[in-house]
């Protein structure tokens, strides 16, 4: 039997993907496999619905706590960012695929298969973990094909995918009031549909349509996370977060659990207007991408996470750790995690995170996040050189004297 194990969302482009691969591939099976990696639990049941009608065989991986903790901790002790971006798709990208060559091997298939165009990046993040397996056969439907999302419309239509209900006047009428608006729901839901959006727990990314216009401006509707600062309210919000070993633990002197942490500053950040970032993006290609995203916590816990550490690493550290940061965000965005600089790089990080322990107060207010606060029992800040203490201070001439030496001998030519 020739069996494929595709990485289904439940959106338009990998239902397609369903019946392209029988017929335009001849596979006799195909396994589809949705990896939660913190969706929202509508587009979970969404895909859940679509994937067992259209696929032979439908699998749902909970990979939520996997991905906080080998793939979300990770980036946290590696103030991970890509051009002031917030690493949120191309950090569950590896980790989804990973999942579907496991079901692979696991059912026994010959071939693995992703929904993804040839223009953006996730085509290279699957395509690095699939190819890794060398003995699967790699398939990508949407880019072998060359499919438009017009085409891809098209063909979901004429295979029942995305069918758009027809209702007869008579049933119309029989409608009850809660009906009628589950039906407007629906088609606002199928309004929205012209975004497309990646969401996990980290981040939610939004393009396409309109948006790929670098001047439109992103509408409200398009934000899920975060409401706007106009209505976001006028009292600000502090929120207490404890580190140890570069790691958020707890959150207002209550230990807890990756998941849920994430959860919770999503909804407290958002609630305040925190997270939002519209730009324009290198893609690896080389093409400018416009994107819109949303990550509450990923804001505050970067910004508290990169304050504890200039409380606490030297400033040796700091300089060339900032280098590591950036070629560790590289290979992350172009889903290069089975590069062996990517372990290397991770080992350096965890060394100097060994001292990044304490607490950070982090201010939300109207759109901000901002540290009010900071302790740490690895604290390098010394009383000795504050204002309010007596030293001698004359011992700084010597310093002050080969201070800018060599600009002086330059001038002097
Ligand atoms: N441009 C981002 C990246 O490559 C996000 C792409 C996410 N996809 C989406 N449909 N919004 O990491």
């Amino acid at each position: 039997m020739k069996k494929v194990v595709l990485a289904y969302s439940g959106g338009l482009d990998t239902s397609v993907c369903i019946p392209l691969l029988r017929e335009r591939y001849g596979y006799e099976e195909v396994v589809a496999v949705t990896v939660d990696v913190g969706q929202p639990e509508a587009d979970l049941k969404e895909a859940r619905a679509r994937g067992e009608k259209l696929s032979d065989a439908y699998r749902e991986v909970d990979a939520k706590a996997e991905f906080v903790q080998d793939c979300i901790f990770p980036l946290i002790k590696a103030n991970g960012d890509y051009e002031g971006y917030v690493l949120g798709t191309a950090i569950a990208r590896p980790l989804i695929a990973e999942k579907v060559v496991e079901v692979a091997r696991e059912v026994g298939a010959e071939a693995v298969a992703h929904g993804c165009t040839g223009k953006g990046n996730d085509q290279l993040r699957f395509d690095a973990v699939f190819r890794a397996a060398a003995d699967l056969v790699l398939v990508a439907p949407v880019r072998e094909l060359s499919l438009t999302r017009v085409e891809e419309k098209q063909y979901a239509a004429e295979h029942g995918i995305f069918f758009e209900t027809v209702e007869t006047e008579a049933e119309a009428e029989a409608e009850t009031e809660a009906e009628a608006e589950a039906e407007a729901e629906a088609e606002v839901e199928e309004e929205s549909k012209r975004w497309s959006v990646d969401e996990n727990i980290w981040s939610r990314s939004v393009e396409g349509s309109e948006l790929e216009e670098p001047s439109f401006f992103p509408p409200e509707e398009i934000f899920q996370w975060t409401v706007s600062q106009e209505n976001a309210p006028a009292e600000a919000e502090v929120v207490e977060i404890g580190f140890e070993q570069g790691v958020p633990v707890s959150l207002n002197g209550q230990k807890k659990g990756g998941v849920s942490l994430l959860r919770w500053l999503n909804k407290t950040g958002g609630r305040h207007g925190v997270g939002r970032t519209d730009i324009i993006e290198d893609r690896v290609l080389g093409f400018k991408a416009r994107e819109n995203y949303e990550h509450p916590a990923a804001t505050i816990l970067l910004t508290a996470h990169r304050d504890l550490e200039q409380l606490v690493l030297t400033r040796n550290e700091l300089r060339f750790k900032a280098s590591v940061e950036r070629a560790w965000s590289e290979l992350v965005y172009k889903g290069l995690v089975k590069d062996p600089l990517y372990e290397s790089l991770n080992a350096f990080v965890d060394k100097t995170q060994e001292r990044v322990n304490g607490t950070v107060w982090v201010r939300l207010c109207k759109g901000v996040a901002r540290v009010v606060g900071r302790a740490s029992p690895n604290a390098l800040y010394s009383e000795e050189v504050s204002f309010d203490v007596k030293q001698e201070q004359k011992w700084a001439e010597g310093f002050s004297l080969f201070h800018g030496f060599q600009s002086r001998q330059q001038q002097s030519k």
